[in-house]
């Protein structure tokens, strides 16, 4: 059977990984994919994830059975459509339901419909009345967050008054990330988690909790990142509060997307924080989650390929099985410079090195030169592992980064940790 994936980052390859276990020999291919993954039979395809109509050629041209999408912006900007206008299979959100991940306001509003517990907001256009809002505070921090897309980067912890007007200025003077609204919010102190599910209609099947470690160096400093690395299981977060989790927050937030006219099919990602006052809603996205998904899929015993064709075909899924024993761990190499400048162009390392390693690798922004890989963006590669304990598969993935070269790269060394 022969599968697209679009996207090009560590997700997509663990997508396209995951097809590729199945007994039924998926073929696979990824657009555009990256060199990295050609290390391990991914087959590239030399299209960018927003040229629809040349994918759709592709699927078409290739007897492409069914398309998956891993990013957020051709959800967004209606890829799903225009391969359903063209009757081809793909496995994600139209663009109406996207819109939840796509603009911030939406989903706030989707929330209070189904009574999902989330942070207090307003929504602002006008500087004037944002600032006077911020003025009726009484306590710091608070939270500032772009409408828009803006690749994880559009939240921003609001310390004091003088960052407030520095931040709502970017946005609503400046437009960064092209927004033109903002959301001011209640932060929220707790362990953050997050929950994907399988969504069909207004069925849902989840998958195992996991954290993201967002911030770019050890003990959660420094700036926000698309992640440093990521564990599934989590620790803290016990079956009772998963369950409270599927129960009052995923069920009636399917259900009235549904009821709203919202015929959401996909994977829908919930990024939660356990509260004092209970679990709440941080944000909801509209795709597989990254890293989550490198350290998720891999406990997923069920055939990944099976699960989306029955999710396509609009039937109820049977049996989706998933490793409950043990840990899986992965932590992300980057760019020296990450997230704010990333040095390009740099070698990483013969292709030989990775091929020839024991731990799994998931590549991301990487490219080729002679017959080394070299840097191609932010994040890299993630070297991930399953072990019984967490000290195990810290020890094993560690002592393998501990042999890697960091002229050009670094990784966090406390991915795993308890940190809150
Ligand atoms: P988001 O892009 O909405 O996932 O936000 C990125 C990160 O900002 C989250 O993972 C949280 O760590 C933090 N964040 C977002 N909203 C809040 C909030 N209301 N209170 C506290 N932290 C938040
Ligand atoms: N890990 C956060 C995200 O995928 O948005």
């Amino acid at each position: 059977m022969k599968i697209l994936v679009v996207g090009s980052g560590a997700r997509e390859d663990a997508i396209c990984q995951s097809l590729r276990k199945s007994d039924r020999f998926n073929d696979v291919f990824c657009a555009p994919g990256n060199a990295g993954m050609r290390l391990f039979g991914i087959q590239t395809v030399g299209i960018d994830e927003l040229e629809f109509e040349k994918l759709a050629n592709f699927a078409i041209e290739n007897d492409i059975v069914y398309t998956i999408v891993g990013p957020e912006k051709p959800l967004v900007e209606g890829i799903v459509d225009y391969f359903e206008s063209r009757d081809l299979k793909i496995f994600g959100p139209n663009k109406a339901a996207a819109q939840i991940e796509g603009s911030k306001a939406f989903a706030k509003e989707l929330m209070k419909k189904a009574n999902v517990p989330t942070a207090f907001y307003e929504e602002f256009t006008d500087l004037g009345q944002a600032l006077e809002y911020v003025e009726t505070k009484d306590q710091f921090p608070i939270v500032v967050k772009a409408n828009g897309l803006a690749s994880g980067k559009g939240v921003f912890i609001i310390k004091d008054m003088g960052e407030a007007i520095d931040v709502l200025n970017q946005l609503l003077t400046d437009h960064k990330f092209q927004t033109d609204k903002v959301i001011i919010e209640e932060f929220l102190e707790g362990e953050e988690f997050s929950l994907m599910a399988f969504v069909n209609g207004d069925h849902f099947y989840p998958m195992p909790i996991a954290q993201d470690y967002k911030r770019a160096f050890d003990d959660d400093t420094g700036l926000n990142t698309g992640g440093m690395g990521a564990i599934c299981p989590v620790e803290n977060i016990d079956c009772e509060v998963v369950y409270q989790s599927y129960k009052d927050i995923l069920k009636p937030f399917v259900k009235a997307m549904k009821k709203n006219g919202v015929d959401y099919t996909g994977v829908l990602y919930a990024g939660l924080i356990m509260t004092k006052d209970g679990v709440k809603v941080i944000e909801f996205n509209v795709r597989f989650g990254d890293p989550e998904t490198e350290v998720v899929l891999p406990r997923l015993q069920s055939d990944l390929s099976k699960v989306i064709s029955e999710l396509l075909k609009n039937e109820d899924v049977n049996n989706i099985s998933w490793r409950d024993q043990g840990v899986d761990l992965g932590v992300f190499v980057a760019s020296k410079g990450y997230p704010t400048a990333p040095i390009l162009g740099k070698s990483i390392g013969p292709k030989s090195q990775f091929i020839d390693q024991q731990l799994k690798i998931n590549f991301a922004s990487v490219s080729e030169f002679d017959n080394e890989l070299v840097t191609n963006g932010g994040r890299l590669y993630v070297v991930k592992t399953h072990a019984n304990t967490l000290q195990n598969a810290q020890d094993k993935i560690y002592s393998y980064l501990d042999t890697v070269d960091q002229t050009n790269v670094f990784f966090r060394t406390d991915i795993g940790k308890n940190s809150y």
